[in-house]
């Protein structure tokens, strides 16, 4: 558990941490790159290199198509430095490796054009990786980058009152995800679930209580608050309208400015919010409690959890403090309507307003409340804001005006984790125009024809509740990876068919091909045909070598979607791990294998390649059932 360090940073005195903090999920075993076969081998041969020519970037690579090897390294950007021709460099560097440290492990080293290539022995190779995806089982693939580094996590964050919305959704699923590849990666991770529970929306809020609350049954018997404050939601804001379209057409001007009563009230209410009035302050507690039953349904289906679960409205009492320190530093101005703003001109973005001309606070204010006291409990290295692409230049501000207040002081890394929108075939969803497909109601509504697509496509005989609980695991699963599977940043179209498909890139797919596997194991069993960890492995066919060599780079693959943070690259590489199982399996037979030898390698690799698509999708948030 991360415990509280401090109660101040930069002189401004933050609360202390709230008991809320829970403890971090248990810790996966933190593996080194000397661990694994393959980024070691990379090693010595980027080492070897380097001490040649010393040339600090080398990157080892895919050969070229039609080149028969395994890994190739392009000699022409050392060209110059060595006044060589590549090919020289090439036969030189070959020679070089080829009385290199690991002989065992390649076989072939040949220097082609301006590449070096080289080819892995493969039967030594595979016996070193299977042996490790054994012995480190759902440890595989994890290793030490973070040093134990503090990485908090802003994610989720829905809005107390409302729906969580499918941007909600994607930040929780993209938050979690990220959360897990940081844990594997040697993070002290902490997931900050930042509730929007302040605001000029509450003021409303609460003025729409105040004023119809007893016309909606699901308020006056408790049956579904959330729901009824929902409505209410929705009503104040239609009735805005309707005000404002009133006074436009009594003006005869249809450009004119005007402000509707109902707003102004609404922001009397927010005014006496901020003042700490009882009546406000006991309405927000309630919507609260009553919201964060419904988003908790939703982290149950999704399986996440939170460390921190801190509204906006906890940040409040430290808003003088903060405002009188960015007073005190010159860095906020009066603008001419009274309104607090930060100049960030010098990083050409527009001014970021921190305190309204009636005095209240702000989104980010409340934001950078929020920084401060983060920067004081966690001493984090970096804090990453998982939240939609419409918010860029606001975060762009807020790092920009935490700059200004940091100056030369030691200061998390902050860095926006922005995504795109993801709009479902029934339009994209809005909340407050009424138009919306509720967040459940999508994830229920995938498990529901996962249910149906299971009975068609499955073999094992299962029982209606063994059928139920996998409906949800596919149903979810296709949910979770049609967002995680691509780029994070690009629009997407929710496309029921693709998700649940279980032949394309999709999360079924994969899941399939694990229950084959976890299915064949079962059937061996059954067989009295007995695994043997000791017996050197002998790869056959050219599938089997291409299963291996891929389950190698699983490590690698997380160390990349760690630095860039891109669940998609754990996405890619399961999706294809689960081809190339399915490639094996059309090829060759594995209980049936007269061999002893080969049907033990090919179980081996059966057990090995379920292992490591259940650590892909583990990475990603989805569960793996071993039937289907
Ligand atoms: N509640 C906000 C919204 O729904 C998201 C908050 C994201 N996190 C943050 N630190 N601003 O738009």
């Amino acid at each position: 558990m991360v415990e509280a360090r401090h109660t101040e940073y930069l002189g401004i005195p933050v609360p202390p941490l709230p008991e809320s903090t829970m403890p971090t999920a248990q810790k996966a075993r933190i593996l080194t790159r000397e661990d694994y076969t393959y980024l070691k081998l990379q090693d010595t041969l980027q080492q070897q290199i380097s001490d040649l020519t010393s040339y600090e970037d080398v990157q080892i690579s895919e050969p070229s198509k039609g080149i028969e090897a395994d890994y190739a390294f392009a000699t022409h950007p050392l060209a110059k430095s060595l006044r060589k021709n590549p090919t020289d460099i090439a036969l030189s560097l070959a020679a070089q490796i080829n009385d290199g440290r690991r002989p065992d492990l390649i076989s072939i080293v040949s220097g082609q054009g301006g590449f070096l290539n080289l080819s892995i022995n493969i039967n030594p190779y595979g016996a070193e990786v299977l042996k490790e995806i054994e012995d480190y089982r759902e440890s595989y693939g994890s290793q030490n980058i973070g040093d134990g580094a503090t990485v908090v996590i802003d994610c989720s964050s829905p809005n107390v009152a409302k729906f969580m919305s499918v941007g909600h959704l994607r930040s929780t699923i993209i938050g979690e995800s990220l959360a897990r590849i940081n844990q594997a990666t040697g993070h002290e991770v902490i997931r900050d679930n930042h509730l929007g529970d302040w605001g000029t929306q509450f003021g409303m809020l609460a003025r729409a209580h105040e004023l119809w609350s007893e016309e909606y049954e699901e308020l006056r018997d408790g049956s579904d608050p959330v729901k009824g404050l929902y409505k209410l939601y929705v009503r104040i804001h239609e009735e805005v309208e309707k005000e404002k379209e009133a006074e436009k057409t009594r003006s005869g001007n249809p450009d004119v400015k005007v402000e509707s009563n109902l707003e102004k009230e609404g922001r009397d209410w927010f005014r006496r919010l901020e003042g700490g009035d009882e009546k406000a302050m006991d309405l927000l507690k309630w919507a609260t409690k009553q919201s964060l039953v419904e988003f908790q349904r939703v982290y149950d289906l999704l399986g996440t959890k939170y460390e921190h679960m801190l509204g906006e409205s906890f940040y409040v009492p430290m808003l003088p403090d903060i405002l009188k320190f960015m007073q005190d530093k010159g860095i906020v101005h009066p603008d001419n309507k009274g309104a607090l703003t930060v100049d960030l001109e010098a990083q050409k973005l527009p001014r970021l307003v921190v305190q309204k001309s009636d005095g209240t606070s702000l989104y980010s204010t409340r934001e950078l409340a929020t920084l401060v006291a983060r920067s004081a409990w966690f001493n984090p290295q970096r804090i990453l804001y998982v939240v939609g692409g419409d918010q860029r230049e606001y975060f762009q501000q807020v790092f920009a005006a935490f700059d200004q207040m940091t100056q030369g002081e030691k200061r998390p890394e902050t860095e926006h984790i922005s995504f795109g929108m993801i709009s479902l075939p029934e339009g994209k969803m809005s909340s407050r125009a009424g138009r919306v497909v509720f967040l459940e109601d999508v994830l229920s509504e995938a498990i529901t024809r996962a249910r149906t697509k299971t009975e068609e496509v499955s073999r094992d005989s299962l029982t209606n509740e063994e059928k139920n609980d996998i409906a949800k695991k596919i149903g979810v699963g296709a949910v979770v990876f049609f967002d995680l599977g691509q780029g994070r940043e690009r629009n997407i179209q929710f496309d029921w068919d693709k998700a649940l498909s279980f032949e394309g890139y999709s999360a079924p797919y994969i899941q399939y091909a694990h229950a084959r596997a976890e299915a064949l194991l079962r059937r061996a069993t059954e067989q009295n045909i007995a695994i043997d960890p000791e017996t050197s492995p002998v790869f056959d066919q050219p599938s089997e070598a291409a299963l291996i060599k891929h389950l190698s780079r699983f490590p690698e693959t997380v160390t990349k979607a760690a630095l860039l943070n891109r669940p998609d690259i754990i996405a890619q590489y399961t999706y294809t791990t689960a081809t190339k199982f399915s490639d094996l399996y059309h090829d060759v037979s594995v209980l049936h294998e007269p061999d002893d030898k080969i049907r033990n390698t090919r179980l081996r690799l059966t057990q090995a390649t379920a292992q490591v698509i259940r650590n892909g999708l583990r990475l990603l948030c989805i569960e793996a059932p071993n039937r289907m």
